[in-house]
């Protein structure tokens, strides 16, 4: 080997930050390309509301700008008057007692991710989860030296695992949860989320729960919510919340952990590293996320998701999609498409480039299955899906 190699070998990026590419960034691209020609694009693609933040909390973010209020650093795990707010939250929708200090604000729930796995696991440690799953799950693992094990789900338990499947990995340390779940928008239902939480406390398994869609949830009315959040089965797992989803705040980067009490110094300590504090502007207009106006405003939001869930679940099966998870929340509709193509990934750009219609290949979510399947997102607005849907099935 010459000295060109050996150099060539030095400037490469390390082995572990080889992980697979997230597909629907081509997408968005493609999408947004496609969009500054003027041609039509209708977006189902990605996973984010078309509205902004709550008017409450633009309306006190513009104050503490025109206020000139320095806006410095925060403590490491976020204000106290958000970590309090956050606290009573759980209080108020769930009937759990949190304590402000178990709550730490982060940069987005992905931010929470990488602090969350890096407290709880080592290298070589093997976690489990539902496999269609949210790609950056596995990625974030894996980058962090984690053996990721996928658990093969499908519409018979809700495309979520079960004990069965838990207790069959050899090794398990830790597991990954996410109800409702991305890309599915499936749930697992209060008793089975009881019984994987108390199964794994016994066994000494990590839960991690992302929970950031809650409050977007379509199966009952708020009396009968299938949301339960982990910690009203036990204190052991981290949970996960975000402003992104139901807030619709998605581009203020802002997200909160229920840290366990054997986790909170590790991930205290670890943030306080990694980025000094989430940023403060957010964090202070966040507050007024959880006032009465702004619930009011985002639960306007959530009745037009549920209007448009149910126009894409009717208009998908009368186009001849019928294979469809059972969309329970969040806001995505999961569909097998294999009676159109065996390979969605390059399917999705054909009907974008022919159609404008933008959907999400499978294949960032299934490692084995996705490219029969697609995801669609009915977070947008009404016209744009309605006319979406109307392209696609002329197409299909
Ligand atoms: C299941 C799931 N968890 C976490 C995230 C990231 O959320 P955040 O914007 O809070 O980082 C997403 C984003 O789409 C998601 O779908």
């Amino acid at each position: 080997m010459g000295v060109g190699d050996q150099a060539g070998e030095r400037w490469a990026a390390a082995a572990r930050a080889n992980v697979p590419p997230f597909h629907v960034m081509d997408m968005i691209d493609a999408a947004s390309r496609r969009a500054a020609t003027g041609a039509p694009v209708f977006a189902l693609h990605s996973g984010q509301p078309a509205t902004g933040a709550p008017e409450a909390v633009r309306a006190e973010a513009t104050r503490l700008l025109a206020s000139g209020d320095p806006l410095g650093y925060t403590p490491a795990v976020g204000i106290p008057e958000l970590r309090a707010a956050i606290a009573e939250h759980y209080g108020a929708w769930y009937d759990v007692d949190v304590s402000p200090d178990e709550v730490v604000v982060t940069t987005g729930a992905s931010g929470g991710f990488l602090l969350a796995f890096l407290a709880a696991f080592e290298p070589g440690d093997v976690v489990a989860m539902a496999r269609p799953n949210y790609a950056c799950y596995r990625n974030v693992l894996m980058a962090l030296g984690c053996r990721v094990v996928e658990l093969p789900t499908g519409p018979e338990t809700r495309f979520q695992p079960t004990v069965d499947q838990l207790a069959g990995v050899r090794g398990l340390r830790g597991v990954l949860l996410a109800s409702a779940a991305n890309p599915t928008g499936t749930m697992l239902l209060p008793g089975e989320l009881a019984e994987i939480v108390a199964w794994c406390e016994e066994h000494g398994v990590q839960v991690i729960s992302d929970e950031i869609y809650h409050g977007l949830e379509y199966a009952g009315t708020p009396a009968t919510r299938l949301s339960r959040t982990t910690w009203s089965t036990s204190r052991r797992p981290v949970v996960f919340g975000s402003f992104s989803k139901y807030f619709s705040m998605t581009g203020w980067r802002l997200g909160w952990m229920l840290a366990p009490a054997h986790l909170r110094r590790a991930v205290e300590v670890l943030t306080g590293n990694f980025t000094i504090c989430p940023p403060a502007l957010g964090q202070r207009a966040a507050v007024q996320a959880f006032s009465a106006t702004a619930g009011a405003e985002l639960d306007g939001h959530v009745a037009r998701y549920a209007a448009n869930r149910r126009l894409m679940l009717s208009r998908l099966v009368d186009m001849g999609i019928t294979r469809l998870a059972p969309a329970d929340g969040a806001f995505y509709v999961w569909a097998d498409v294999g009676h159109l193509t065996s390979d969605t990934l390059a399917w999705s750009h054909r009907l974008l480039a022919d159609t404008g219609v933008a959907v999400a290949a499978g294949v960032d979510f299934d490692t084995e299955q996705g490219h029969r399947f697609v995801r669609m997102s009915f977070a947008g607005d009404p016209g744009e899906i309605a006319a979406g849907l109307d392209a696609l099935a002329a197409y299909v």
